[in-house]
């Protein structure tokens, strides 16, 4: 068994309610009763969900993960959810970093990194994202953006997950190249080093059925982070069942 199995990942972003969340256990839970995945497989809902949609997944095996978290374990932070709540909920994973949050709401890689280090600190996986514009693409700094990205958002010490996520590609339909896909990935792997071995590397950017099994044979990949595709659980669940034994 590899020390990087496979991780599919669904992004929920800020869609979904109670009813759906039950459809989607309850679809999935039907797959999961014939079919055993052969990848780890994970929810990140929005966080009124949480409650309601772990409960449904803990019996099925299915991870239970946020999509953000704030950097100080309790506070005057109106509005916000600390690291240590989301670990009362069961989440094992919390997304930060992702390019909804840095774009919309201003976050640099230091505020990615301390939010990175309080999931830590709350025994949760942080998933960081990283990943350039089209405009940084076209201009040639892929490379040096996304690698500043990561020596800025990752901790000094502790599991990650780091996901790459061309920001061009995520909810256009516009999917990377398979040679993108595994130039960036094979850079970040590199880059992580001996020190990052376990390291899982996620894909993200409109991943759906059609595309999954390409881009989980992508050397380098260990898994994809689904936003659109992750909201319907037969979807989700075509993805999952494209995932190299490993
Ligand atoms: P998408 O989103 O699959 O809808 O492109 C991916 C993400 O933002 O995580």
């Amino acid at each position: 068994m590899s020390d990087r199995p496979v991780l599919i990942a669904g992004n929920w972003k800020m869609n979904g309610s109670l009813a759906a969340a039950d459809a989607f256990a309850f679809q999935l839970g039907e797959h999961l009763a014939k079919t055993r995945a052969a990848a780890e497989l994970l929810v990140c809902p929005p966080a009124t969900l949480l409650q309601r949609l772990g409960e449904r997944l803990r019996p099925l095996k299915v991870g239970l993960g946020a999509q953000d978290c704030h950097a100080k374990p309790s506070g005057a932070f109106t509005g916000d959810i600390a690291a240590p709540m989301l670990a009362e909920l069961g989440c094992r994973y919390v997304i930060v970093g992702h390019s909804e949050r840095r774009q919309f709401h201003k976050e640099d890689d230091a505020t990615v990194r301390a939010k990175a280090e309080a999931a830590l600190a709350a025994g949760l996986t942080p998933i960081v994202c990283v990943g350039e514009t089209e405009a940084q693409r076209e201009s040639g700094q892929a490379e040096s953006v996304v690698g500043g990205q990561l020596d800025g958002s990752l901790p000094a010490s502790g599991t990650v997950v780091v996901a790459y996520e061309p920001v061009w590609a995520i909810g256009t339909g516009k999917n990377a190249t398979q040679a993108d896909i595994a130039q960036m990935h094979g850079f970040l792997r590199r880059k992580l080093g001996a020190p990052g071995a376990a390291t899982r590397l996620l894909y993200g950017g409109s991943v759906k059925p059609s595309n999954a099994a390409e881009i989980l044979a992508t050397g380098d990949v260990d898994g994809v982070l689904v936003g659109g595709a992750s909201l319907a659980a037969e979807d989700f669940w075509a993805i999952a069942a494209a995932s190299p034994a490993r």
